[in-house]
């Protein structure tokens, strides 16, 4: 996290970090008669579209909720096809990616994908690792209570050891023990399939993030709809917690 005071900071004219919870594919495939492997595979093609269009605008950090552990408990068939999907992307944009200086992150409890999958993830992570122009996240296999659980756990054979004194305990040191601690908490928060939900993505890291819904199904989202949803984070107002006066004063002490 920037060690700057963030509400000092005029509000960035394109966020930092946009996080997606991309839904949708099963009803929109449903809505066309055909099955909801299908409308995975078109939602394979917007996520393609939101990696160019998050790179075209900017955005340093985008981190896409592709599995949930939640998710695990799926028909096989469609944990299958998700799974092909998803190394299909690694097999055929890799190279792109790797143009493109795109950064390739996983979080989640990866240990439970198939090796195959885990590998190639692996794979991609190590060969497109210091990539800086901007850092694609895969949240595989990822729940927001099991990373704080995996955390806690981590922290607590850290005060086992005598490495950690539980009385300093604060904030800025737990969130070091989260999947990725080098992130920085997402500016906003995108969900598609006209749903209002968290479902259980980041959340820690989605305390102070502005939330943008749409009722646009994934497999229909494109860049002009990411554009769409930055240019409504910057009608918007950041207070993190303080009133819209002390907001602007703070700002107007700055310039
Ligand atoms: C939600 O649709 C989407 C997912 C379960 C995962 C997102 C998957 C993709 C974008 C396809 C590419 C896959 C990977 C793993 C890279 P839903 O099935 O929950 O939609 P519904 O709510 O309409 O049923």
């Amino acid at each position: 996290m920037a060690e700057s005071d963030p509400i000092s900071q005029p509000p960035p004219r394109v966020p930092q970090h946009v996080a997606i919870i991309m839904d949708g594919n099963g009803r929109w495939a449903e809505q066309r008669g055909i099955s909801r492997n299908e409308g995975h595979k078109q939602g394979l093609e917007s996520l393609r579209a939101a990696v160019r269009g998050a790179n075209d605008l900017g955005i340093q950090w985008l981190t896409l909720y592709a599995f949930s552990l939640e998710n695990w408990s799926r028909p096989k068939s469609e944990v299958e096809s998700l799974m092909g999907l998803l190394e299909h992307y690694l097999e055929t944009e890799i190279d792109e990616v790797m143009e493109k200086g795109i950064e390739l992150r996983c979080i989640g409890r990866t240990d439970r994908l198939p090796p195959r999958i885990r590998d190639g993830v692996a794979a991609a992570v190590e060969r497109t690792r210091g990539n800086r122009e901007m850092h694609l996240i895969f949240a595989l296999s990822y729940g927001g209570r099991a990373e704080i659980v995996d955390a806690a756990r981590k922290l607590l054979r850290d005060a086992e050891l005598g490495n950690v004194d539980p009385e300093r305990l604060d904030e800025k040191m737990f969130a070091a023990y989260l999947y990725d601690p080098e992130v920085p908490d997402p500016d906003l928060l995108i969900r598609t399939g006209a749903e209002s939900r968290v479902s259980n993505f980041l959340l820690w890291q989605i305390a102070y993030s502005e939330i943008y819904t749409t009722e646009i199904m994934w497999p229909d989202f494109r860049e002009a709809d990411l554009e769409r949803a930055v240019q409504e984070y910057q009608s918007r107002e950041r207070r993190f917690g303080l009133t819209s006066a002390q907001v602007s004063g703070r700002r107007g002490a700055k310039a």
